[in-house]
């Protein structure tokens, strides 16, 4: 089942203790701030604001992220970041957490996987693969990320700078 909506609110946020913490998706009015985090981070918004999902803490947008169905089985990641002064703090493992455990959930016009399994594929800024690492993802192919993301990085003119490496989570 899609449960994915403009206004999906998960019935319990995960991950910490604060329950002024909840992921959503992202709505219209959020977009200028949306675009400040990832400006600030090398990116930009990844199509709407709404297609976007939110950790907020009360008002505040904390960290962000952008998934997409290729497949079934198979999400992208296109964009993920974590506010500047909230780096650090486990926050970005809080979202990534979530992400993972229900992709179908935070994306929008999404299936849920029928097998129970699925992979998340994503392509990191070099300096980012530990972090990803440290979510369970691993190193792999760019060949292995759904088109157009297999090549996204070929003709940058950015790349050697900005290190792309593939990495795909997988949940067997
Ligand atoms: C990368 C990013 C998302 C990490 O978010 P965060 O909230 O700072 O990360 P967390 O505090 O949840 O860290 C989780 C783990 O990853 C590690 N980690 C996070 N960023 C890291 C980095 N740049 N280098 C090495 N390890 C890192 C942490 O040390 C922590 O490790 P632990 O398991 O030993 O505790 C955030 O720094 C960010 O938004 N960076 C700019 C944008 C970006 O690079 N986005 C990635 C898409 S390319």
């Amino acid at each position: 089942m899609n449960l994915a909506s403009k206004y999906y609110r998960p019935k319990s946020p995960r991950g910490g203790c604060d329950l002024d913490r909840t992921i959503t998706f992202a709505e219209p009015a959020d977009e200028e701030t949306l675009r400040t985090m990832f400006t600030a981070a090398g990116m930009d918004l990844a199509g709407e604001a709404e297609e976007h999902v939110v950790l907020r803490d009360g008002a505040n947008i904390l960290a962000g992220g952008r998934l997409y169905q290729a497949d079934e089985d198979l999400f992208h990641l296109l964009v993920f970041a974590v506010a500047q002064g909230e780096r650090g703090r486990g926050t970005g493992r809080r979202l990534m957490r979530e992400l993972c455990e229900r992709p179908w959930e935070y994306c929008r016009d999404a299936v849920e996987p029928t097998g129970g399994t699925f992979r998340i594929t994503t392509m990191a800024k070099g300096e980012s693969a530990a972090f990803y690492k440290r979510c369970d993802y691993r190193e792999c192919e760019a060949s292995l990320l759904p088109p157009p993301f297999d090549s996204q990085c070929e003709d940058c003119p950015d790349c050697e700078q900005c290190g792309p490496v593939a990495m795909v989570y997988s949940r067997t």
